[in-house]
């Protein structure tokens, strides 16, 4: 009876992790280096509870283990001791050394791959982000079947992180199978994004402008700040997988379409970065980037890299401005540091997308760009021309009209791009 109760409660506790990092931080001299805190927050958004976390400071990995085997005993000791159900390691692990970690340590091994991809897969809504998960762990699977064969059957049934997800009913099927689902599913994405090409390009009129910004920034507060809409915001990684577009208006009357879009996190699995291409077609076609940063968190700087880096490195959507939202302000202390780090980074605007401090000097820089990207001209249309009038309301704005006899002379804002085809009915 009692060991019925024993299962019972060791099901319903949070899964226990050891989180193992390695690499160069010197964090026995230096335990300011918060090294694993990260992967203690993606844990936690796991529904992993960190129970105790270990360092190897090495240069290069090791190929059975990536760490020494001294410090896969200690692993295995901390497992025992600390009663932990799997072991989550900060870096990439080869399917061979996940393999040989599992048989010594006796308990799933998952890298940080794995982690994100698990998160992802709980929190992927419409259908496009469950196809791109599901996408990005069967190609994160395929490679590591002969793991799945082996070691399934013995970790069977443990369940939890790692194991879940879209993914999970592919798990016991061939590599045959895998890659007709892998078809099937770019096919059906490529659909989806060729769909969201017209659609997004149908607006390419509208003055787009689009959120992004490290996991956790604050984007989806922003939204919420700027539009009203009803956006999920919680204090955990991920929280946002699919993009949501909402309108707003600016000072100047001008509407703005702004879309939240994925938070980019540091070593992003790079089958992930492929399969969301969909989603950054938001991104791509916004004619302003708001770089949402926790001004707040002391990584800020490394956190503005991995999002510029994964933006114009893997994503590639090419030269696009952007203006620096320095987000978290009411919890800054030392502003000076702040300024000083961002000094050289181009437009930056100090703001709290929680209590509102900074969001008007915000909104007047939109404005100034929203006003620069488009030109008043005088025109003079003939008085039956309603084809060209409604074109001209649909793509700009009318500031002014007047009839004189057989024409209509207006005053009109268009963007730039739309100036050269307006021109010929020019006053
Ligand atoms: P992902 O979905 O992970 O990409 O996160 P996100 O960038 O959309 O962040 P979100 O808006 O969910 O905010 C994360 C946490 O930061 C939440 O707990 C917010 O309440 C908090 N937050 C956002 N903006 C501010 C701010 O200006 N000040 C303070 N103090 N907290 C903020």
């Amino acid at each position: 009876m009692s060991s019925a109760i024993d299962l019972r409660e060791k099901k319903l506790r949070p899964e226990r992790g050891v989180l193992v990092g390695a690499g160069s931080a010197d964090v026995q001299h230096d335990p300011s280096l918060h090294v694993l805190d990260e992967l203690a927050e993606l844990a936690k958004t796991a529904g992993v509870e960190s129970v105790a976390r270990l360092y190897q400071r090495r240069s290069k990995p090791d190929s059975t283990f990536y760490v020494g085997k001294g410090k896969v005993d200690e692993i295995a000791a901390a497992r025992r001791d600390f009663d932990a159900d799997v072991v989550l390691f900060d870096v990439e692990l080869s399917p061979r050394q996940v393999r040989n970690l599992e048989a010594r340590v006796g308990c799933k091994v998952i890298d940080r791959s794995e982690v994100i991809l698990d998160i992802f897969a709980t929190h992927a809504k419409t259908l496009e982000a469950r196809l791109q998960v599901e996408l990005a762990q069967l190609r994160y699977t395929r490679p590591r079947l002969k793991r799945m064969w082996t070691h399934l059957s013995r970790i069977a049934g443990q369940g939890g992180i790692g194991s879940r997800g879209p993914g999970e009913k592919q798990i016991e099927t061939d590599r045959r199978l895998i890659d007709q689902r892998i078809h099937a599913l770019e096919q059906e994405l490529k659909e989806i994004q060729v769909r969201k090409v017209r659609q997004v390009s149908s607006r390419r009129d509208d003055f787009t402008v689009s959120l992004v910004g490290y996991t956790n920034a604050g984007k989806s507060t922003m939204m919420h700040r700027l539009t009203g809409a009803d956006v999920y915001q919680a204090d955990q990684l991920f929280a946002t997988l699919d993009t949501k577009t909402s309108h707003f208006e600016l000072p100047s009357g001008n509407q703005v379409l702004l879309s939240d879009t994925v938070g980019f996190v540091e070593n992003l699995p790079h089958h992930l970065v492929a399969s969301f291409h969909a989603t950054m077609e938001e991104v791509r076609q916004a004619k302003l980037l708001l770089h949402v940063v926790d001004a707040s968190s002391p990584d800020f700087e490394r956190q503005i890299a991995t999002v510029e880096h994964v933006l114009f490195e893997e994503i590639k959507i090419g030269e696009h401005p952007q203006i620096l939202v320095l987000n978290k302000i009411d919890l800054v202390e030392d502003r000076g540091r702040l300024r000083r780090a961002v000094a050289d980074r181009g437009e930056s605007y100090e703001v709290s997308a929680r209590t509102g401090e900074g969001i008007d000097r915000l909104l007047a820089a939109v404005t100034r760009f929203d006003d620069a990207g488009r030109c008043v001209l005088e025109l003079r249309l003939a008085a039956g021309d309603g084809k060209t009038l409604a074109e001209l309301n649909r793509v700009g704005e009318v500031l002014e009209s007047a009839y004189e006899g057989d024409h209509l002379d207006l005053r009109v804002r268009l963007p730039a791009e739309a100036v050269g085809y307006f021109e010929r009915w020019a006053r």
